[in-house]
């Protein structure tokens, strides 16, 4: 099997209770840890790639590597990996066209932060020329806050997904997966302290996500895949790690890991994680040169960097997204 559209991914996820993990990607290392726990879990796989990653690596590199992946999978593993390649928040027609016609099989036209019916249009036109190539289309309604491709959302502009807006826009648009706003939010720092309360441990715990609005979205779109953004959990072992080796990043909190579990088991088949992953490999880097302070080969740090993207993976498919088992 060869790259895939997640059609049928999210179909047998919305079926049977889980959902695919969405990993961003922007290099050899990453591409390989997440792989190599996809075919170790057997689970579908989404790869997705922002205007960010594509700035930073060209678009044929990734595809390449990703394709390298696939082959990778059938040749050591004897395995079919149904990887799923998908831009993350395009934010024109032409960044779409572009990744359509370059081999991903799934777009994301992120046009919330215009007007509903510019919106519309613009989802509508690159749904149009998506379909006659066989490739999906993610959009979306409401806004997160946090950064998106270089532009910041504060808390006080984002807004949650308004439910009796969907089926209008489901229906006028053609787009076969939504991502709404229900609490997440992008990045390492996703609420400011004072947004949270403390537990016990003195950690802080971040304000509930909006079931209600994920509920009465799901009640008017039957069946239709939903979309969550902003997922990582930032683990604070993690960030404890990246603090204890030389980093700092003070009161840095995510969504709960068990507040996604219960999304995954309702309309949520595409959870998005990229910082968990970023956190994970610099705590591995960071370490190792810490305590090699005379090494230079890049190869000694990114082979921990790499090790700690598929143990961050593997753990996500395992406990979060209920996907291990699935391909
Ligand atoms: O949602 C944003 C993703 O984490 C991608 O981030 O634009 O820095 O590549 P990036
Ligand atoms: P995180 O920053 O929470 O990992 O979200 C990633 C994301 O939504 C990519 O589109
Ligand atoms: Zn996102």
């Amino acid at each position: 099997m060869a790259i895939v559209t997640s059609k049928e991914m999210f179909r047998k996820a919305y079926d049977g209770g889980y959902a695919i993990g969405a990993f961003n990607v922007n290099n050899m290392e990453i591409i390989q840890g997440i792989c190599e726990a996809a075919i170790e879990q057997r689970a579908p796989l989404i790869l997705q790639v922002s205007k960010g990653a594509r700035s930073y690596a060209k678009h044929v590199y990734l595809m390449k590597l990703i394709e390298a992946a696939v082959e990778d999978a059938e040749q050591s593993a004897g395995f079919d990996l149904p990887i799923c390649v998908h831009l993350d928040h395009g934010d024109s027609f032409e960044i779409c066209k572009s990744c359509i016609d370059g081999g991903f099989s799934s777009v994301m036209i992120d046009a919330s932060s215009k007007p509903f019916a510019e919106n519309v249009e613009v989802t509508k036109k690159v749904v149009e020329y998506a379909h006659d190539h066989g490739v999906v289309v993610e959009a979306e309604l409401g806004t997160l806050a946090g950064v998106e491709d270089e532009v910041k959302v504060s808390a006080e502009d984002s807004s949650y997904t308004r439910p009796e807006e969907v089926e209008e826009f489901v229906s006028k648009t053609g787009c076969d997966s939504l991502a709404i706003a229900i609490g997440t939010s992008h990045g390492a720092y996703k609420f400011k302290p004072e947004q949270c309360t403390r537990n016990e441990k003195g950690i802080l715990v971040p304000p509930p996500l909006r079931f209600d609005v994920l509920e009465e979205v799901s009640k008017r779109l039957p069946g239709f895949p939903i979309v969550l953004h902003g997922s990582s959990s930032v683990p604070q072992e993690f960030v404890k790690k990246v603090n204890e080796f030389g980093g700092k990043m003070p009161d840095a909190v995510g969504i709960p890991e068990e507040q996604l579990r219960k999304a995954a088991t309702m309309a949520v088949c595409k959870i998005n994680i990229d910082s968990d992953l970023r956190l994970a490999m610099t705590a591995n880097i960071r370490e190792y040169l810490c305590e090699h302070p005379d090494a230079f080969d890049p190869r000694q740090y990114l082979k921990p960097g790499r090790a700690a993207i598929k143990e961050m993976v593997a753990h996500k498919m395992v406990d979060v997204l209920g996907c291990s088992g699935k391909a």
